[in-house]
């Protein structure tokens, strides 16, 4: 039988790409919030013996994370065969090592519980910075879908830009856009000073004084980090930087802020819903979940 999907956190283009591809069909699910903020669940299509998708993105994952929990413990108990989730932006990943005495290393509690409770996971581009693969933290089949290719398929014959990346962990995706779209590449280098704080050190980029900059990170958050390097280009003379990232999280008001900094463009890929979304990752999305249901 086909899968069921529900969309949990609407995301119609990757919704769409799951229905054409894998043919999933809609589940109908009721839900309700009480009054104290409970939630609740029913699930009225049959569930008996069925692959179940559960597409949710972990943006603001503090609030939807105990009802995605319940919704495949439901599933489960309803009889599904395996549960997958579908998270095209994963979040807590930023804590992967014991900065401070102290403190807990949050991603990994956050994969063991979702490991408890899935069967499988499909995201795009999880911010694995020192951890190479999800498989370190996650005992499920974890899938990293790279956005990097649509990316590039974006950005071929943009001969007028240089790519930027602001820090170390952006090499891994400013390098393979650089060289899959025959574009100029480089990194900076960066020291976090607090949330929305950041100081960035800028290499020699005499050689692309012609070319417009090409911001490119993987997440925007506070836009800190982007901001800090769009005053730095624009201090040196360069044309009004675009920013490209993957994940439009773009907390509070980063992106007025980004405007007001002098951003020429912002550009995103759809793994969240955002104005900005120009990149398709859904085919891509499809596609490794097309695997995971082999
Ligand atoms: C961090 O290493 C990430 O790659 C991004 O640079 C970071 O999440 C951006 O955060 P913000 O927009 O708050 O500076």
């Amino acid at each position: 039988m086909n899968p069921l999907l529900w969309t949990m956190d609407g995301h119609a283009a990757v919704a769409q790409a799951l229905t054409d591809s894998v043919g999933a069909a809609a589940a109908e699910v009721v839900r309700h919030r009480f009054p104290d903020g409970e939630r609740y669940l029913r699930v009225e299509t049959p569930v008996q013996d069925r692959d179940v998708i559960l597409l949710c993105n972990l943006d603001h994952a503090n609030e939807k994370f105990l009802e995605l929990l319940l919704a495949a413990e439901t599933f489960r108990d309803l009889g599904a065969r395996r549960i997958g989730l579908v998270a095209p932006y994963l979040g807590y990943m930023r804590q992967d090592i014991r900065f401070h005495p102290g403190e807990g290393i949050t991603s990994r509690y956050f994969a063991a519980m979702l490991s408890r409770h899935f069967d499988w996971l499909v995201t795009v581009d999880p911010h694995l910075h020192r951890y190479h693969a999800l498989s370190e933290i996650y005992r499920i089949p974890a899938r990293a879908v790279h956005a990097a290719p649509a990316v590039i398929d974006f950005l071929r014959g943009r001969d007028d830009l240089f790519l930027l990346g602001p820090d170390a962990e952006s090499e891994q995706w400013v390098s393979e856009i650089g060289r899959g779209a025959a574009l100029p590449w480089a990194v900076a280098t960066k020291v976090r000073h607090g949330d929305r704080q950041v100081s960035l050190n800028l290499p020699d980029l005499d050689a692309f004084r012609d070319k417009q900059p090409l911001l490119v990170d993987d997440v925007i958050s506070s836009g800190g980090t982007l901001r800090k390097a769009i005053g730095m280009l624009r201090e040196q003379g360069f044309a009004q930087p675009a920013c490209l990232c993957v994940h439009a999280l773009l907390a509070e008001d980063a992106e007025e802020k980004l405007v007001d900094a002098g951003a020429a463009e912002l550009i995103s890929a759809n793994t969240l819903v955002h104005g900005s979304n120009r990149i398709d990752v859904a085919p891509a999305v499809a596609a490794a979940v097309q695997e995971m249901l082999k």
